[in-house]
């Protein structure tokens, strides 16, 4: 079978496996050095399958180098997802080395009865080998069906182990002294936030804003009911107290308006205290039918999450670690005031698809400006309305056309700050785009397979007349 896919789509600076299909990223966890990814991973088919952890790992989370699989199938059943801590004072006894265990905390799936419960594995070898603990599992739920996906980390201040777990259309909390024995504290979320579909893949922890002030984020990927159809991940901020979370928020909230960022969660034990998130660059309602056939997926490129306060409100902004980026960037093209129009093309740098865009436009004398980025019959539109307050993103005419048609045109709400200006950070790799608005005020990551080379890029608006402040396309290399 040859097909334009496979390589020409796969990404250079997101981690994809080398052959076969991979969802959520798992386990996520920094020690000594390294930044372990584990992922939901079949390694017999490029669809889902009986799901095993595969795992990767990185120094500077560019270059990702994949290792043996790290925990296969076995009589409980399939490995979904969950997370990994380290156990540094030996709390669940575990340890036999010299090295602190990496514990992982996961769910057993039950193929038989799709029973799901939760296990434990653990790693004296920084994560090479991992042995399953003889008495998993360690906790088991049974009113609910759909119990997963649990999240651990170490409450400071109680000097207790916490974990969020998915069940239904909630988050359970339990807390417990050695990941062995939990103590039930509290549902979440039931009368609040989207319930357009089952809630997974949660992750709690604190939050910062500019001033060093301290929240609580709970992240809550949904599926279906997405901002734009299928997969999408929702958050609340509010306040925990080692058992308790509470929020005052009413309204619902999404980490990404893209389709394409799923059952994301931050690292665990990041040298340098930061809320670094990855996600899953698909979504359920067509990931397993993109036309990429050796492998299927890839991950976001990491993000840091900070807390902002917008006109009274709180929200998370995401931002990309921009020195990874320049790390790999050299730049093709500096424009300032490039003035009332753009253009670039058939430029070899944008038909390798692999670049950085930076624009700051000037919404003072526009109501719309338009970013189209293609070749002759094919490209992707991105259209932002300022009366409207809203983005558009239409991939309906980029080549490969999404099998939920509610995927192709994807909509973005925005009011813009009183200056008027719209700061639009891009950064494209081979398939895949990642958008951050105002420094990650909003984010809209999409997927795009295009056909042909997309060599041409254009920015225009409504009038003619000066918009662009300033323009920037950095190349992309390794
Ligand atoms: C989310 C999810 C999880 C589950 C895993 C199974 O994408 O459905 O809830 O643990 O995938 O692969």
């Amino acid at each position: 079978l040859v097909t334009v896919g496979d390589e020409t789509y796969r990404p250079e600076f997101h981690y994809s496996p080398e052959e076969n299909w991979m969802n959520d990223p798992n386990g996520m966890v920094y020690y000594k050095g390294e930044y372990h990814l584990f992922y939901q991973y079949n390694p017999n088919a490029t669809v889902w399958g009986p799901m095993h952890w595969g795992h990767a790992v990185s120094t500077d989370l560019v270059n990702w180098n994949e290792l043996p699989i790290a925990l296969y199938p076995d009589d409980l059943g399939n490995i979904f997802s969950g997370s990994i801590v380290v156990d540094k004072n030996n709390t669940a006894g575990f340890k036999t080395g010299s090295e602190s265990p990496l514990v992982a905390i996961f769910t057993h799936q039950n193929p038989l009865n799709n029973e799901q419960t939760q296990s434990l594995a653990y790693s004296n070898d920084r994560g090479r080998t991992w042995v399953k603990y003889q008495n998993n599992p360690v906790l088991v739920n049974n009113d609910i069906v759909d119990f997963r996906d649990p999240k651990v980390s170490w409450h400071q201040e109680t000097q207790k182990w916490v974990m969020v777990v998915a069940a239904g259309d909630e988050i359970l909390f339990y807390s417990s002294p050695n990941l062995i024995d939990w103590e039930y504290k509290q549902g979440f979320g039931i009368d609040l936030g989207a319930h357009g579909g089952v809630w997974e893949c949660p992750d709690l922890f604190k939050i910062k804003d500019e001033n060093g002030q301290e929240k609580w984020a709970l992240l809550v990927s949904i599926n279906p009911g997405g901002p734009n159809g299928g997969s999408g991940t929702q958050y609340f901020l509010g306040d925990f107290d080692g058992e308790i979370f509470t929020t005052t928020q009413e309204s619902t909230l999404w980490l990404d308006y893209g389709t394409d960022n799923y059952a994301g969660v931050t690292w665990s034990n990041e040298p340098n205290n930061r809320n670094l998130f990855m996600g899953w660059m698909s979504n359920w309602s067509y990931a397993q039918n993109v036309p990429t056939y050796s492998y299927r997926s890839a991950m976001t490129f990491p993000r840091t999450l900070h807390w902002q306060k917008n006109n009274g409100k709180s929200i998370i902004v995401s931002k990309l670690p921009t020195e990874m980026i320049y790390a790999i960037g050299g730049k093709v093209v500096e424009n300032n005031n490039a003035g009332s129009r753009f253009e670039l093309l058939n430029d070899e740098t944008l038909g390798e698809g692999k670049f950085y865009l930076e624009t700051t436009i000037d919404f003072s004398a526009i109501n719309e400006a338009k970013i189209e980025w293609g070749n002759k019959s094919s490209s992707v539109v991105i259209k932002y309305n300022k009366i409207k307050g809203e983005l558009i993103l239409n991939r309906a005419e980029s080549g490969y056309k999404f099998n939920n048609l509610n995927s192709n045109i994807l909509k973005c709400p925005y009011v813009l700050p009183d200056s008027n200006q719209l700061k639009i950070n891009m950064l494209v790799d081979k398939s895949s785009m990642e958008i951050f608005l105002n420094d990650g005020e909003r984010v809209i990551t999409a997927l795009v397979f295009p056909l042909a080379p997309f060599k041409n890029l254009e920015i225009t608006a409504n009038e003619e007349i000066q918009f662009i402040e300033q323009i920037k396309i950095n190349k992309l290399s390794k």
